[in-house]
């Protein structure tokens, strides 16, 4: 079963470990990146990041990070990223795609960012490479709306919680 734990020492490196596809390369940050950056959230004091390592049972098979007010870290971040939870980062290991667990962690993340634990928000916002057409069909079929905005070179889509 898909499960989420938090990503400990223990976990590390298993979770930097994971890899995808190199035709995916440009979709999504290497996870130890996505780490450095949720440790700089942290010590702002003014973003918030809950890494997730994902796993099937025992195995870790994916990374989901989850952002809370993320454009207070990143220069001409959108506006809507304000005040708002944010899927940051999501990948399922190459090995493990196909199997419904990428589905499985965006629904996990929805009922982790709708316990609102930075305080309430509006959206869950998120953005993607506009060649991804995997994740954008992946987050239209749970209600996100793209919004016309662009995140630097990806595509920004809200969903209002
Ligand atoms: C996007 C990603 C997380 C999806 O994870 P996954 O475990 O393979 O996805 P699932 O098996 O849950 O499938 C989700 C949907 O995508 C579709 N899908 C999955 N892989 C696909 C592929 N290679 N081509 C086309 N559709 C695909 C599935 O058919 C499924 O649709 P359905 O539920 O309507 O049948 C994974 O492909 C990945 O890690 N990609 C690289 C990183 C990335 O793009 N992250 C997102 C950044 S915004």
């Amino acid at each position: 079963m898909i499960h989420l734990e938090k990503v400990t020492y223990k976990n590390f490196e298993a979770i930097t470990d994971l890899t995808i596809f190199k035709s995916q390369y440009p979709f999504v940050a290497d996870n130890t990146e996505s780490l450095a950056e949720a440790y700089l959230a942290v010590t702002s004091g003014e973003a918030c990041a809950y890494p997730f390592a994902v796993y099937d049972d025992e195995t870790p098979v994916g990374f989901l990070m989850i952002g809370y007010n993320e454009s207070s870290i990143e220069e001409n971040a959108p506006e809507i990223l304000k005040g708002n939870y944010s899927i940051w980062r999501l990948m399922i290991d190459k090995n493990y795609q196909g199997k419904g667990f990428g589905r499985e962690t965006v629904r996990l993340g929805l009922e982790f960012i709708k316990t609102q634990p930075q305080g309430k928000a509006e959206y869950c916002t998120l953005s993607y490479n506009p060649e991804n057409e995997t994740a954008r069909k992946l987050y239209a079929s749970f209600g996100f709306v793209e919004t016309g905005d662009m995140d630097g070179d990806e595509v920004v889509a809200v969903l209002k919680l």
